[in-house]
């Protein structure tokens, strides 16, 4: 039962549990117009303290698709926190006017924090460099729709491993299913934490520089973006900020059915014309988010 609970980290949740709210988020996709009153009188805050396009706007997107209604901020700089109002008071506040809250905050651990003093649904939309256990959810429906099942598959994350949450949630996801193999492939000063390591208890790995070299024999390419704003010193930023760019000469190298994908925004790691090759997913990872988070929305609600 999903009913009342929290989604803080991408193992919150059985892998019975992931499956019933990816199974509801192609429901949802195969007939939309079932599922447009299901959260009539429901309101969803939205409470982003961290820049994002596609995370805010498909949970108000999924909210309103579902009937239901949607408050919030995207600009911090507009709430009470700039009055030095601390994050569990505006937890507790705001769980008084809606029936669920979605959160984004540029501190690791605050979602957790967060989730520690609300009474209601409360899920994590992200928190710095720790978790984005929604863009999991995300990864699992596209792996799933393209590859038909997600065990026995071999998986490179390519970029900042280090202070990419997207790829810290999905390898602990992916790690508890059958046959999973992961290539790490990142500059050395970005490599995927030990911590994170250490969680993927059985499940093998291998860390390599080579972006060429590891495509060879992957299922998936999950590229991610070099980020700027998680560095302390522009300097190491712009050192490393072409690390490894997805091209169509490297697309050759791939299997036919490799599936490349990325959580977005993208800056310069896939070149434009990587957009028409049919491997191409991460539009398509776009679209679903927003189907599971219609999904995951009503479990938690209890729809
Ligand atoms: N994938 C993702 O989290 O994108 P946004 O930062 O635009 O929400």
């Amino acid at each position: 039962m999903l009913r009342g609970r929290h989604l803080v980290k991408s193992d919150d949740f059985t892998v019975e549990e992931i499956e019933s709210v990816l199974e509801l988020a192609m429901q949802i996709k195969s007939n939309p117009e079932k599922y447009i009153k299901v959260c009539e009188g429901k309101l969803l805050a939205t409470l982003f303290f961290e820049p994002s396009t596609r995370t805010r706007l498909s949970f108000e997107a999924a909210m309103n698709r579902l009937g239901g209604r949607v408050i919030g901020f995207s600009d911090p700089s507009a709430s009470s926190a700039t009055k030095g109002e601390s994050l569990e008071d505006t937890i507790k506040v705001v769980s008084q006017y809606v029936d669920i809250i979605s959160m984004r905050h540029p501190i690791s651990g605050a979602a957790s924090q967060a989730a520690a003093v609300s009474p209601k649904p409360f899920i994590n939309a992200g928190d710095g460099k720790n978790q984005h256990p929604t863009q999991t959810l995300t990864d699992l429906l596209t792996i799933k729709a393209n590859k038909a099942s997600l065990d026995n598959l071999k998986i490179a994350m390519c970029g900042d491993l280090k202070y990419g949450r997207t790829v810290h949630s999905l390898a602990k996801a992916m790690s508890r299913y059958k046959n999973i193999e992961f290539v790490f492939v990142s500059p050395k000063e970005l490599e995927m934490p030990q911590k994170v390591k250490e969680e993927l208890v059985g499940t093998k790995y291998s860390e390599k520089r080579s972006l060429e070299e590891a495509i060879k024999d992957v299922d998936i390419l999950y590229m991610t973006r070099i980020q700027k704003e998680r560095f302390d010193d522009i300097k190491e930023y712009e050192r490393l900020k072409d690390s490894y760019i997805l091209d169509r000469e490297k697309m050759n190298l791939a299997k036919k059915d490799m599936i490349v994908l990325h959580p977005l925004p993208r800056v310069n790691e896939i070149a434009t014309e990587v957009d028409q090759d049919p491997r191409a997913k991460y539009f398509q990872q776009a679209e679903y988010g927003m189907y599971v988070r219609m999904a995951l929305i009503m479990k938690l609600l209890g729809l």
